[in-house]
Order: C-alpha cells, then sequence, then structure tokens
C-alpha cells in the first residue's frame, strides 16, 4: 500500500495491491477526481480532461467581471469530483449543504494536507481500527471558497485489503452555521455501466438480492426510521455490466460505519456519467454548530475487486481484522441454546435448570436466557424498561450457578431502547419516550414505545439499571435486541429547535450506552438483534460482533437470507441456529446454521431420538470445522435466487482445507451435475469427503465433484476436504 502526492503534478495517488485512487489539485485549489479501479501504475489529468464542448470550457470571472477560458482542465458541472459542490453550476448530487445566514453554498477549496502511519479513531462513533503498522492516511484540509468553515478529509488504506476508508469532519469557524447534508463519501465514475445490487427485505425476509441496471436519473435507497432496517441495508455493490470495456472498476462495495439513518445515492447525469453518495440521510436531518464547533461524518469505506468472491472476502477480512471486536473467542465459539423458540416467555426455574442440564448432553457451552424475565413481563404488553429481575418468576441467582457449575455460559436478553407504556419506567418518567404526546397520538409497535436515547439523562438510567443486575451476577453474553423502528420522531429533551439532530443524536447515545457497557465488563460478548437482522450493519458490529440474521429459522427460507448476507458480512458475525422448525430434518437444519455462528432454538427436552442424533452430529461438525468457517475465505458457487442450488465453499487462508456446504430446493433427479470448486491450490492433493477420492485442487475446480444423482427436496451434503501428502 502507498500514498503519494506529486509536486509536479499535484495528483494524489492511493494504491493497494490490485487498487488504485487517484486525484489532483486544480489550479484553484479544488480537488478533482481522476480515477478509482484496477491498479495502474500513474495517471495523467490529461488522460481524462477533454470535455468535449468548447462553449462550456469558460466562466464568468468574479474579479475581472469578464469571460474567461478555465486553465487548469476543471470544468464545473463535468470534471469529477472528489467533494461535490451545493449551489453552483452542477447538476449532480452535492455532497455537503451547509448554511450561514441563508447563503447555503459549499464549494471547499484545498488549503494543506499530511500523510501519516495510522488512521484518524472517532470519538463516539463506531470506526474500523488501524495503527501505525498496518496502516496509511492521507489527511486534506480544506475550507470553502467564501465561509469560514474548513473540512478535514481523510483517506486511509490498510495493509493486504484493496479498500481505502473516508472519514471527515466539519469544523465551523463562522458564528453559527448549518448542516443540512454531510455525505459520508462521494464517487464520480466515468461510466454508467453498472448494475446496482442492493439488499432490501423485510421481517423475517432480510437482504434480498436486488440487482438493477443504472440508468438516467436517481436512485434513492434510504432509511429514515432511527435505524438501518430491514428494508433496506446501508451497503450497496456497483457491478461493471455485460457491455462494459475499458480498464473501468468491477466490483465497488460501498458502505459506512453507522446504523441510524442512511442514504445511498447512485444517480446518472446527460453526460452518463455516475455519481455515487452515501451517507447520513438528509431527510430530517439539520444540525446547528456553533463558532469552533465540529461535526464528525461515519466512516465510509470503498472496497474493490475484480471478482464478486473478491470483493466479497476483501470486505470480511476488513470486518473480520479490522472492526469487530474478537476478544470473546472464547463464548463465541461456544455452541449456545437460547430459550426463545423453545418456551417463549412461559418458563420458571425449574424448567429453565432443566433445559441447562439436558443442552449440556447436545454440546451446548452457552445458555441465553431471553425475554421474559424481568419486570413483570409474561408477554409482550408490559415491563420494558424495567430492567430487574421477575423474582416471583425466575430465581437467576440458581440459574446462573447452575449454567456455571455445567461448566457452561450463560447470557440474557435486553431490549436497552424500549419502553412499554406499562411500565414503571414510563409511569416514573413519561418524559422519557420519543414522540410529542403533548400534540399526536403515538404510534405503538408490539405494545411499545422508544426511549429518547438523544438524552444522557435517559442513558444514564437504563445503564445503571442494567449495571445493578451485571454487578451482582456472572453474565457471558447480552443479546441486544430493538424490536420497532423510530417513528413520531420528537425529543422532549432537544425540543423542535433542534429536532433535526435528533435521530444522529439518538443513535449515538446509543453507541454510547454499548460503549460504557463493554468498558465496564470486558468479558461480555454482545450479540445484536432488532427483530432479527433489521439492524445488521458495520455500526453495530463495531459494539456486538455478531448480530441475530433473521427471526426466520426455518432452515430453507434461511438459506436464502443466509447465502445473501454472507456477500457482504463474514459468516462469523451471523447468527444462526436450528430451530424445531418442522420443514427440513435437524441434519440439513444443523448444516445450514453451521454457515454461521451456530445454536439452537428449541427445546431440547421435546426432539426424539432421531433429532438428537442429528443433533448431535451437526454439534460435532461445528466444533471440527467452526474455525475454518469462521475464519476461512468464503465463496458463493450457486446461488439459490438463480437455481434450484445453494452452494458456499470456505477455503482456510493456508489453503490445507475446506468445507462445501451443498443443498437443494426441490427435489431433482440424476442429472449430469458437476459441482466445481473454487480457491484450492491447483498443485495441492486433497480428500473429499464425499466420496474419499484424492484429487489435485485443479481437478477440483476445473473438472468438479460429480454430483450427478438424486437430491430429495431440501436435503444437503457437507463436503469436507483435506490436503493429504499422497493419493492413498
Ligand atoms: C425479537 C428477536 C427474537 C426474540 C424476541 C423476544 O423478535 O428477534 O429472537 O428475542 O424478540 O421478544
Amino acid at each position: 500500500m502507498k500514498i503519494e502526492f506529486s509536486k509536479e503534478k499535484h495528483i494524489f495517488s492511493i494504491t493497494t495491491e490490485n487498487l488504485a485512487y487517484y486525484f489532483s489539485i486544480t489550479n484553484k485549489g479544488i480537488l478533482k477526481h481522476l480515477y478509482f479501479g484496477e491498479y495502474i501504475e500513474s495517471i495523467d489529468d490529461e488522460l481524462i480532461s477533454d470535455i468535449g464542448f468548447d462553449w462550456a470550457k469558460t466562466y464568468f470571472d468574479k474579479n475581472e467581471l469578464k469571460e474567461k477560458e478555465y486553465d487548469d482542465n476543471f470544468y464545473h458541472d463535468r470534471s469529477f469530483l472528489e467533494i461535490g459542490t451545493h449551489g453552483l453550476k452542477d447538476n449532480r448530487p452535492s455532497s455537503f449543504e451547509i448554511e450561514v445566514n441563508g447563503n447555503n453554498k459549499v464549494d471547499f477549496r484545498y488549503v494543506n494536507h499530511r500523510i501519516y502511519k495510522g488512521k484518524p479513531m472517532l470519538n463516539g462513533l463506531p470506526h474500523f481500527k488501524g495503527d501505525e503498522k498496518d496502516s496509511l492516511t492521507l489527511e486534506i484540509t480544506l475550507k470553502d471558497v467564501v465561509k469560514n468553515i474548513y473540512l478535514e478529509l481523510s483517506y486511509t488504506v490498510i495493509e493486504g485489503i484493496d479498500c481505502v476508508l473516508r472519514n471527515s469532519k466539519i469544523i465551523n469557524k463562522e458564528k453559527e452555521c448549518k448542516v443540512e447534508r454531510a455525505m459520508s463519501l462521494t464517487l464520480d465514475l466515468p461510466s454508467d455501466q453498472y448494475n446496482l445490487i442492493s439488499f432490501p427485505g423485510d421481517w423475517s425476509n432480510e437482504r434480498n438480492i436486488n440487482k438493477d441496471k443504472i440508468s438516467f436519473g436517481m436512485k434513492r435507497i434510504s432509511s429514515k426510521f432511527g435505524r438501518s432496517g430491514h428494508e433496506q441495508n446501508p451497503f450497496m455493490i456497483l457491478e461493471k455490466s455485460e457491455d462494459l470495456i475499458g480498464f473501468l472498476p468491477s466490483y465497488i462495495g460501498i458502505s459506512f460505519v453507522y446504523s441510524g439513518n442512511f442514504v445511498e445515492e447512485v444517480s446518472v447525469d446527460k453526460n452518463k456519467t455516475t455519481r455515487v453518495n452515501i451517507g447520513i440521510n438528509d431527510e430530517d436531518f439539520s444540525f446547528t454548530l456553533k463558532e469552533n464547533e465540529e461535526f464528525v461524518l461515519p466512516e465510509a469505506l470503498l472496497v474493490y475487486s475484480s471478482s464478486f468472491d473478491g470483493l466479497t472476502q476483501n470486505i470480511h477480512d476488513l470486518i473480520r481484522d479490522h472492526l469487530i471486536d474478537r476478544n470473546h473467542l472464547d463464548t463465541q465459539d461456544k455452541i449456545l441454546l437460547n430459550s426463545w423458540e423453545a418456551c417463549y416467555m412461559d418458563f420458571d426455574t425449574e424448567k429453565v435448570i432443566k433445559y441447562i442440564n439436558e443442552a449440556k448432553k447436545l454440546n451446548v457451552g452457552l445458555f441465553v436466557l431471553d425475554d421474559g424475565w424481568f419486570g413483570t413481563r409474561n408477554n409482550d404488553l408490559c415491563s420494558l424498561g424495567d430492567w430487574y429481575i421477575n423474582e416471583g418468576k425466575i430465581n437467576l441467582r440458581k440459574v446462573v450457578d447452575e449454567c456455571h457449575k455445567n461448566n457452561m455460559k450463560f447470557g440474557i436478553w435486553y431490549e436497552p431502547e424500549m419502553i412499554n407504556p406499562d411500565s414503571d419506567l414510563f409511569r416514573k418518567h413519561p418524559e422519557f419516550i420519543v414522540g410529542d404526546i403533548s400534540k399526536y397520538d403515538l404510534g405503538l409497535s408490539r405494545h411499545q414505545l422508544v426511549l429518547d436515547f438523544s438524552n444522557p439523562v435517559v442513558v444514564d438510567n437504563i445503564f445503571n439499571q442494567m449495571c445493578s443486575l451485571l454487578d451482582k451476577y456472572d453474565v457471558d453474553y447480552i443479546k441486544w435486541d430493538h424490536n420497532r423502528c423510530l417513528y413520531d420522531a420528537y425529543s422532549s429533551y432537544l425540543g423542535y429547535e433542534n429536532i433535526g439532530k435528533f435521530f444522529h443524536e439518538n443513535i449515538k447515545g446509543v453507541y454510547s450506552l454499548l460503549a460504557r457497557l463493554k468498558e465496564r465488563y470486558p468479558n461480555i460478548l454482545f450479540e445484536g438483534c432488532a427483530s432479527g437482522g433489521g439492524r445488521f450493519d458495520l455500526g453495530m458490529l463495531y459494539y456486538t460482533p455478531q448480530i441475530w440474521t433473521s427471526d426466520e429459522t426455518d432452515p430453507v427460507q434461511r438459506m436464502f437470507i443466509q447465502y445473501s448476507t454472507s456477500l457482504i458480512y463474514p459468516l462469523c458475525t451471523m447468527g444462526s441456529h436450528i430451530s424445531k422448525n418442522p420443514i427440513t430434518n435437524y441434519l440439513t437444519k444443523g448444516n445450514v446454521a453451521l454457515f454461521g455462528t451456530f445454536g439452537y432454538e428449541f427445546d431440547p427436552l421435546k426432539i426424539n431420538e432421531e433429532e438428537r442424533k442429528e443433533v448431535i452430529i451437526s454439534s460435532e461438525n461445528y466444533l471440527k470445522h467452526h474455525k475454518l468457517i469462521k475464519n476461512g475465505d468464503l465463496y458463493h458457487l450457486y446461488s439459490p435466487f438463480d437455481t434450484n442450488f445453494m452452494c458456499m465453499e470456505v477455503v482456510s487462508k493456508d489453503k490445507k482445507e475446506a468445507i462445501v456446504l451443498f443443498t437443494n430446493l426441490i427435489k431433482v433427479r440424476n442429472t449430469y451435475r458437476m459441482l466445481k470448486l473454487k480457491g484450492l491450490d491447483d498443485n495441492k492433493l486433497y480428500r473429499n469427503s464425499y466420496n474419499n477420492k484424492v484429487l489435485k485442487g485443479y481437478l477440483y475446480k476445473n473438472v468438479g465433484i460429480n454430483l450427478t444423482r438424486w437430491f430429495d427436496e431440501f436435503s444437503s451434503l457437507l463436503i469436507y476436504l483435506e490436503e493429504v501428502n499422497d493419493e492413498n
């Protein structure tokens, strides 16, 4: 990786092994984008600067009041930019809108720059981690051409990964300014030949794969209900479309490290160029800054690869090695039994103890008591906000002791951001809720309201309540749920004058609570959840290194959800359990759950002997292969969205072993079928567990494993390949 500045050409170059990013500083100090894509050694401004229209090559000079010709190959609405201007001669969506005394134009110009080892760490916002040994940063200070407002913009590269991270900070030196729009990343591409891949969905149907050819106009994907959401995910991929020629990028992954309202815009203009923006949703956003105040934007990332698998692997490495907290592997690697689908809220101490004892026989190492242990909660009508034990229902001390006595860890469910109107907390502090109850009826969802986490007093209250339990009991794991979106946006703490700050301050409040708890209880592993996978994003992953992928536990539906989720998020982050759902046998359920964090979501007392045997086989597979599955390179071989099969393969980094999950949907006859693998070393010999044959890697890759056979509906295969020294 390298970051350089050519003093002669005024060009910045940011390169990794396979990626190059170039931009220049024009005579007037504008950052002009030149190139992003496959590694190239150098680029010349001249190569891409001819705009072809003579009449567009002049401007009216403000000092001399006369028409002048651009003398630096920069043309306001045609040149590619690092930061889109606002309110000037450019129709493309802007990067910033910042108002001072009614003037909302923005035009940032270069002031100075520095290149240093390491990367910026954001205070109060989640971010990728990097240090002097593995990362390099270019930081550029810019100033608006008229206003006394600065922008600190940085680009970071990380060793071994083809990515560029972008950070920005607005620094206000005016008496007051109002930030109305602040994109974390703008990328201009000199073509419209792309497909946009996004991940829309719904509850229990998260992250479908949506592929649209981009064309004139704008595609806008967003969330405005306070969390990233089931409906959309703040991760998009631009794929080079078939008819593209030339040396343009092939796959570009774009996301940002944030869990609140977001917007992704992909727009194509009349010149058939594409502008991509990602950032905090500018709808319901307005942030007033006083003199010397700063606004730090969430960190954005650009990942590049010439293949889809390469893109996935780059993203996974970046998340695994530089985002998530891997200090809890001991707990993460345990097989988890969650009580939710076993008994919902219908439990008592005796039942739970029976679960724990039975779970032991199924190789469980972590028992999680889900919803229903606090306040007076036996259904979802009450008690969110009252985080004290329902002593009449459960003896928590006994439960925790029983787990530890059985050498099992103990975990518990919380939904810290929520409140039921029927709760002691609401009766005492009705002002803690989100919404203006003095003027409007408020929407309820699952009978609950949301706590106003933009108010630090509310965050303190929940922190203190949680600490009073966590200080007393030895808790190893917390499932952090979030079962409704935020609407009726209003905070009595911020008031209407600051309503534009609400969503951002609220998510910062959530991050602050997570950070404080993680600091005080460094041994607790947090798993995120939001009615399943409704807040699966890089922001949450920074605090909760695994997230419950979906409430849909039918393994067939799950196949789809896990397949698409794993295109962008690593398997080690994806909560996946075997449930009692009757659609397939337990082996298929087990195989699907293996390609995730693995656990159980059923009543261990209610499975029959056959099912028990299958669960034990799966658990043994997990114990044998989880390190490979969670840490290797993932390849997506067959998509269930396009074929009758789902097939994924994980190859260890040293290429000594691999594991393949093959499942089918509807019954198939013995049609000719060769399963070609990827990622193996061409010349290593591997024995495969399907037919016990020993073959060289290139044969598995080019000829494949012969799967010409009958498959019943929803049946699955797990094939393990291991390097061997000779053919016997
Ligand atoms: C959400 C979660 C479930 C479970 C319930 C409890 O729906 O996704 O796994 O924890 O809440 O109320």
